[in-house]
């Protein structure tokens, strides 16, 4: 199977958990993109969407989904989006295609966060992906140089590309994260960092896993 054919796959269980008659959250990205077109054939069953993303506000919009603007909405009672990688207590990498300031939002908060992924996101350690973080433009090189001696790793400002918000990323290569939720917070502590795409403080709570046997269900009772 390929990893197409595994995130296709994953999108469509995860229309399973989808709560009738509410407002869900989507997220950004390839495995994102295929659960939105799984959602488009039964998009009556919902209210409506809450996107993490310009791009996805858009896909979901050319499919005739109803997107809302957070500030709009009370709850949301799913969000489902993919990840770079996942360790086995859920605690994510996210941002790769820059979304992460909004997908953290929008998974703070909705009820339960559903992640979809192929199964070359599982990892032992979270890190051998570069850790992505949105800075303010001006704070970019502070920002790199405080990552360089409060956290390790070698962080470079990712090349001609502004996020929806305006801000640069910075992806930092050569982590070895074992302490996810420590060094999230430890991130955002940088003044000048709008968010990180470490997401352990609040992780996924259900792993929806593309294998060459079919999709895995994996999920952890958060305390
Ligand atoms: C977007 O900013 C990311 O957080 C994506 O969720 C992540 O990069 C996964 O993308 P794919 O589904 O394309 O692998």
């Amino acid at each position: 199977m390929t990893q197409d054919e595994m995130k296709q796959e994953v999108a469509q269980e995860a229309i399973k958990y989808i709560v009738k008659d509410t407002i869900i959250g989507v997220g950004t990205g390839s495995t994102a993109n295929f659960f939105i077109d799984a959602l488009a054939p039964i998009k009556n069953q919902i209210k409506g969407a809450v996107a993490s993303s310009v791009a996805t506000a858009d896909r979901l919009t050319s499919h005739g989904i109803k997107v809302y603007d957070l500030n709009e909405v009370d709850s949301i009672s799913v969000y489902i989006d993919g990840a770079d990688e996942s360790d086995n207590d859920f605690n994510l990498i996210k941002g790769g295609g820059g979304a992460l300031t909004r997908e953290k939002i929008v998974a703070a908060v909705a009820q339960k966060f559903v992640c979809i992924a192929d199964e070359s996101k599982l990892v032992e350690t979270l890190g051998n992906f570069d850790l992505p973080v949105e800075v303010i433009p001006m704070a970019a090189n502070y920002v790199k140089n405080e990552i360089i001696s409060r956290i390790g790793g070698s962080p470079k400002i990712r090349e001609n590309f502004v996020t929806d918000n305006g801000n640069y990323i910075l992806d930092v290569h050569g982590l070895q994260i074992l302490k996810p939720k420590e060094t999230e917070r430890a991130i955002d502590a940088i003044v000048g960092t709008v968010t990180n795409g470490l997401f352990a403080n609040r992780g996924a709570d259900i792993l929806l896993l593309g294998t060459n046997d079919g999709v895995k269900t994996l999920s952890l009772k958060r305390s």
